[in-house]
């Protein structure tokens, strides 16, 4: 599968969503990230569903909903509602994790786990074969425009054997410090889904930078 890219509008200008997301409509890319933070699970606080549901107003492609709060489950429906296509989760934020997924497919959406840049992938072990889609975090959450952490390869290296075995079709997605140069590394490691936020948003053409994202091939680290 060629990989997708999925651009953050967390960096988008808020002023002008609808100019951004139009933008978004007409590149290559292919799902719109869209990151919800409730100040308790990461202390910051993004947007909630007024705005979720202008995007998708507007918007051509899938939304891609990472809730980076607690106790998501208080809310999946809303966000379906909102227009949600794939809505992610934190492992950390969940008690029963198995429930929380079957509830996000029963909504008719894929359903996504994320994992901080702490948590080992082991934890998933259990879960995968329930999933559509892993989140590894390559920042910690809460910020675009943050340093990328290295062992994020190790990481999607260690969910890809783990897909390999009990879950080929499994979106492997990283987020945060995303650029065209870690771009064939995280490809080469085994990711098919990259999210970027900065690096799209303040490029002097976003649509070519997403282009280029695209195009990139995977290469192998020395
Ligand atoms: C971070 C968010 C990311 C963020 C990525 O908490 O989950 O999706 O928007 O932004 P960049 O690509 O700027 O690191
Ligand atoms: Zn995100």
């Amino acid at each position: 599968m060629k990989h997708l890219i999925a651009p953050s509008i967390l960096a988008a200008n808020f002023a002008h969503l609808q100019h951004d997301i139009e933008m978004i409509n007409q590149s290559e890319a292919d799902w719109i990230h869209v990151d919800i933070m409730d100040g308790m699970f990461v202390p910051n606080i993004s947007f909630g569903f007024p705005v979720v549901e202008a995007v998708n107003r507007y918007a051509t492609k899938p939304l891609d909903v990472h809730l980076m709060i607690v106790d998501p489950d208080r809310y999946l429906k809303a966000f379906a509602n909102a227009g949600a296509s794939i809505i992610t989760v934190h492992i950390e934020a969940c008690t029963h994790l198995h429930r929380t997924v079957q509830a996000i497919k029963e909504l008719g959406c894929k359903a996504g786990v994320a994992l901080n840049p702490h948590t080992p992938v082991s934890l998933l072990e259990d879960i995968i074969a329930d999933l559509d889609l892993v989140l590894i975090m390559s920042v910690n959450p809460g910020f675009g425009g943050q340093k990328f952490i290295h062992n994020t390869y190790k990481k999607i290296a260690q969910v890809k054997a783990l897909a390999d075995a009990s879950n080929p079709s499994l979106y492997i997605e990283v987020d945060g410090g995303v650029n065209l140069q870690n771009t064939p590394q995280l490809v080469a490691a085994g990711a098919n889904a990259l999210v970027a936020g900065n690096f799209v948003f303040t490029s002097e053409h976003p649509i070519d930078t997403i282009a280029q994202m695209k195009a990139a091939s995977p290469v192998l680290s020395a």
